[in-house]
C-alpha cells in the first residue's frame, strides 16, 4: 500500500495547477494572436482586392464614360475614382458597424511616402516597413507594439504595385484629371511609374481587446482544470483516510498480540518470583510442624512464624500488583524514573536471564525522569532484551552479556542497550523495525517485537529509536 502525505500532495497539486494556468495563459495568448493575425490579414487582403477592382474595372469604365463625352472632360470625384478614399470610407463604415455590435475595433491606415492627402503620410516606423516591401524582402509584417502604455497588435501588407490605370492620376499632373489637380494641387502623388510600390495598408488592434474577447474560454478552461484538481485531491483524501483507518486497526491488533506475548512473559515471571517465597512458606510450615511435634511451639514462636509467613505472602501479593499495574489498559500519562523502569524490565525477565546465565549490567549514569507511559517503556525494553536473549541461544554465545546505560548527551536523555550476540547481518539494518520482519522460525518469532518497540517509543512516548552494529554485537539507542 502506498503512503500519502496530504500536505505535500496539496502543495504539489497547487504548484502543478499554477504551472498549468501559466501554461494555458501563454497558450491562449499565442492562439489568440494567431487567430487575430489571420483575421487581420484577411481584412487587408480583401481591402487589396477592392483596390484592385477599382483600378482594373471601375476606373476604366468611368474614364471611358468621360471619353465618350457622357461625363465632362477633366471630371474627378474621389468618391468613385480614388481607391484610397474609397477603401478608407469602407473601413470607416466597417469599424462603425463593428462598434455597434461591440466587436473589436480596428484602426485602418494607408501609409505612403508621397501621398496626396497628408494624413496618409508614412511615419518613420512605417517607412522602414514600406522599404522592406519595396525590396520584396517580406510579403506581410506583423508585430506587437506599445503605444501610450498599451499593447497593440499591428499587421501591414503592401498594396498592389502601380499599374497602367494608375498612371492617369499618378504620373504627370498634365494628364491627370483637371478637377483632381484643382482639388489636391500638382505636387504630391505624381511622377510615379508602373511597378512602383506606392503604399501599404495596416491594421492596428488593441491586444487587450483581442485577449478579453477570448478570456471567457481561458477562464472556463482553468475552472474545469480546477475542478479536476479538486476531485483528484478529494480522491487522494479518501484513500488517505481509508489507509489511516486500516493502519490504526492493524496497529491495535499488533499491540494486543504483543501484549498477549508479554502477558505470557508476566505469568512466567510471577511464577519465578513466587518460587522463592513459596519455598520459604513451605519451610516455615515444616519448621512449625517440627516444633509442635517436639512440644517446642510456644506462643511467641507461633507468632514469629506467622509474621514471617505474612511477610512472604505480602511480597507475593505485591509482585502481582506490580505486574498488573504495568499491563493495565487505562493509561494516564505519568512522570517516572528511568531507573525504576529498567529494574522492572529486569525483574520481568529475571527468570529467563537466570536460566540462560545471561549477565545483565545496568549503568545508571543519570537517573532522569520522563513523562509518558512507563509500562510501555518496560514492554519496549523487554522486547529488546528478549531479542538479545534469543540471539544468544540461537548462536550459542559464550559469556552472554547485556548492558543497559542511561546518560545525558547534548541535553537529550539517552538509553542504550547493547549485547555481545554477534550483531545484525540484515541490510539495511532498519528493516528489523518493519512489522512481521523476522529471521526466526515460524513458531518462535512473529517479527512484531521491534515494530511495537518503535511504535511505543516514537508514537506514544515522543522518543526516537535507532540501532547500530558494534564489534561484538548490536546497540539500540533510545533518545528522549
Ligand atoms: N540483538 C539482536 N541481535 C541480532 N539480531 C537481532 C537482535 N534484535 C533483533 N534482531 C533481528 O531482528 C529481527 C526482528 O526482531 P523482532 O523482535 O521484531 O522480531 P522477532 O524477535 O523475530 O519476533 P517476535 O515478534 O517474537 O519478537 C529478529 O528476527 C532478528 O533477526
Ligand atoms: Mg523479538
Amino acid at each position: 500500500m502506498f503512503k500519502i502525505n496530504l500536505r505535500i500532495s496539496a502543495i504539489l497539486l497547487i504548484m502543478l495547477y499554477l504551472i498549468m494556468v501559466g501554461f494555458f495563459y501563454n497558450f491562449y495568448q499565442h492562439l489568440v494572436v494567431k487567430d487575430a493575425k489571420q483575421e487581420v490579414v484577411n481584412i487587408l487582403n480583401t481591402t487589396k482586392t477592392i483596390r484592385k477592382y477599382i483600378e482594373n474595372i471601375q476606373k476604366p469604365v468611368i474614364y471611358s464614360l468621360e471619353k465618350r463625352g457622357e461625363l465632362h472632360k477633366g471630371f474627378f470625384d474621389s468618391r468613385i475614382l480614388s481607391s484610397t478614399y474609397i477603401v478608407d470610407a469602407i473601413h470607416h463604415m466597417y469599424t462603425n458597424s463593428q462598434k455597434l455590435e461591440h466587436k473589436i475595433p480596428y484602426k485602418f491606415k494607408l501609409a505612403a511616402t508621397n501621398p496626396r492627402n497628408p494624413i496618409n503620410k508614412a511615419d518613420d516606423f512605417e517607412k522602414k516597413i514600406l522599404e522592406k516591401f519595396r525590396q520584396n524582402k517580406i510579403k506581410e509584417f506583423s508585430t506587437i507594439i506599445k503605444e501610450n502604455g498599451k499593447n497593440y497588435f499591428y499587421v501591414a501588407v503592401p498594396i498592389e504595385r502601380n499599374q497602367k490605370s494608375c498612371m492617369k492620376c499618378h504620373s504627370s499632373p498634365n494628364i491627370a484629371p483637371k478637377e483632381l489637380v484643382q482639388m489636391y494641387g500638382n505636387r504630391a502623388g505624381f511622377y510615379e511609374k508602373v511597378g512602383d510600390l506606392r503604399a501599404m495598408i495596416s491594421l492596428k488592434v488593441p491586444l487587450s481587446h483581442i485577449i478579453s474577447a477570448h478570456i471567457r474560454d481561458f477562464l472556463i478552461t482553468i475552472f474545469i482544470a480546477l475542478i479536476v484538481f479538486i476531485i483528484f485531491y478529494i480522491f487522494l483524501y479518501i484513500i488517505y483516510k481509508k489507509n489511516l483507518k486500516l493502519q490504526k486497526r492493524q496497529d491495535l491488533l499488533l499491540l494486543n498480540q504483543n501484549k498477549l506475548a508479554s502477558m505470557g512473559e508476566m505469568i512466567g515471571n510471577i511464577a519465578h518470583q513466587w518460587k522463592q517465597p513459596l519455598a520459604q512458606l513451605s519451610f516455615i510450615l515444616v519448621n512449625m510442624e517440627l516444633n509442635q511435634e517436639r512440644g517446642k511451639l510456644t506462643q511467641e514462636k507461633l507468632k514469629e512464624k506467622i509474621d514471617e509467613a505474612n511477610d512472604q505472602i505480602s511480597y507475593m501479593s505485591n509482585t502481582i500488583d506490580d505486574f498488573r499495574n504495568f499491563f493495565s489498559s487505562v493509561k494516564p500519562k505519568e512522570t517516572y524514573n528511568i531507573k525504576n523502569v529498567i529494574i522492572m524490565a529486569e525483574q520481568l525477565l529475571s527468570a529467563t536471564l537466570n536460566k540462560n546465565k545471561i549477565e545483565l549490567g545496568i549503568e545508571i549514569q543519570e537517573n532522569f525522569t520522563l513523562n509518558g507511559y512507563p509500562n510501555e517503556i518496560v514492554q519496549a525494553l523487554v522486547n529488546i532484551i528478549k531479542n538479545a536473549n534469543d540471539t544468544f541461544l540461537e548462536r550459542n554465545i559464550n559469556n552472554p552479556k547485556i548492558t543497559i546505560k542511561t546518560f545525558m548527551q547534548d541535553s537529550k536523555k539517552v538509553v542504550t542497550i547493547e549485547d555481545n550476540a554477534g550483531g545484525i547481518k540484515i541490510k539495511p539494518i532498519d528493516k528489523i523495525f518493519e512489522p512481521y520482519f523476522t529471521t526466526k522460525q515460524s513458531n518462535s518469532g512473529t517479527g512484531i517485537g521491534l515494530y511495537m518497540t518503535k511504535m511505543i517509543i516514537e508514537k506514544n512516548n515522543e522518543g526516537a529509536i535507532s540501532v547500530k552494529n558494534l564489534h561484538t554485537g548490536v546497540m539500540f539507542i533510545i533518545i528522549f
